[in-house]
């Protein structure tokens, strides 16, 4: 069930350049909430901006109730919320989305993020651990100082492996080279899942059809409602259909129906 709650600041740090880490006392949310979910904020005390606005839920703490965002201020909307101050309450509903599915069977998993990507991936890392799966990660930024995270996944017990464009720390390139190397090396994942730019996710794709690779993507598009009712976040999805045996296309709600979509289901380019 999505609530419409207010839930306290416990706590907020800037973690990088324009990017903060926000924790929060949510407990009905904590308790249900799924790896790859998001919530939709209400980021000012006034009416500005009038739309909420998106993030994933970061990493979930059933125990103590809390859960936590992390975002990059890009503009109005993310700037103000970069602004609230402990103590103060925020207006969000949630938890929304599909998210993530682990299967049962799985016992190797890859995780792929790009840039402020790594956001919901956290808590599947976390998640994937506690079932007790190998995990490795993989992460990619322009440059150092936007590498988020890569400690808190050690901590978790995952293997973390970093590409920059720039050179400026580990790899020199692109993640998915990362990602096509472990597969030359032997390391082959029952499943991989990515977040990050759309250009990002659409080669991890191609790399897990050519090895055949069950891939989970989630996908960013703007939003209004954020509940599925006002069709603004559509993206084109290719199914097949079963009784004529063809394949047929139609539209989904990244909203509702998402975030988190098979990789090989994904119209990219249109
Ligand atoms: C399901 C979901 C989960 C998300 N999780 C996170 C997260 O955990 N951390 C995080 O930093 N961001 C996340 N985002 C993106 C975040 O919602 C946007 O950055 C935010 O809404 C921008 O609002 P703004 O008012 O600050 O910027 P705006 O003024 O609205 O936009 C500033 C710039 O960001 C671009 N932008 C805005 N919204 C989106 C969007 N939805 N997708 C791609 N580009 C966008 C605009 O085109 C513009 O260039 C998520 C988006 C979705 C759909
Ligand atoms: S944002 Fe309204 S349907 Fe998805």
């Amino acid at each position: 069930m999505i609530l419409n709650i207010k839930v306290k600041i416990l706590s907020r740090k800037e973690v990088g350049p324009n990017i903060y880490l926000i924790r929060l006392k949510a407990p009905e949310i904590a308790q249900d909430a799924l790896p790859g979910q998001f919530i939709h904020i209400k980021c000012s005390k006034d009416n500005y901006p009038l739309l909420r606005r998106p993030l994933s839920i970061h990493r979930i703490d059933k125990e103590k109730g809390e859960i936590f965002i992390l975002f990059q201020a890009v503009g109005d909307g993310t700037k103000l919320l970069a602004q609230r101050e402990i103590g103060d309450d925020l207006d969000i509903m949630g938890p929304i989305g599909n998210g993530f599915n682990i299967y049962p069977k799985s016992r190797k998993i890859m995780i792929v993020g790009g840039g402020i990507g790594v956001a919901p991936l956290l808590a599947l890392c976390e998640e994937s651990i506690r079932q007790g799966k190998e995990v490795r990660v993989l992460i990619g930024a322009l440059k150092k100082e936007l590498i988020i995270g890569e400690e808190s996944y050690k901590i978790l017990g995952a293997k973390v492996d970093v590409a920059t464009d720039d050179g400026s720390y580990k790899h020199k390139g692109l993640v998915t080279d990362l990602l096509e190397g472990s597969i030359r090396e032997g390391w082959l994942a029952d499943q991989i899942f990515a977040c990050g730019p759309k250009s990002m996710l659409k080669k991890i794709v191609e790399i897990s059809l050519d090895a055949h690779i069950d891939c989970q993507v989630s996908l960013e598009e703007r939003m209004a409602c954020g509940i599925g009712a006002c069709l603004g976040c559509v993206c084109k999805i290719k199914t097949k259909d079963k009784k004529e045996d063809k394949v047929k296309y139609e539209y989904k709600r990244v909203c509702v129906d998402g975030p988190v979509f098979g990789g090989s289901e994904v119209v990219w380019d249109d």
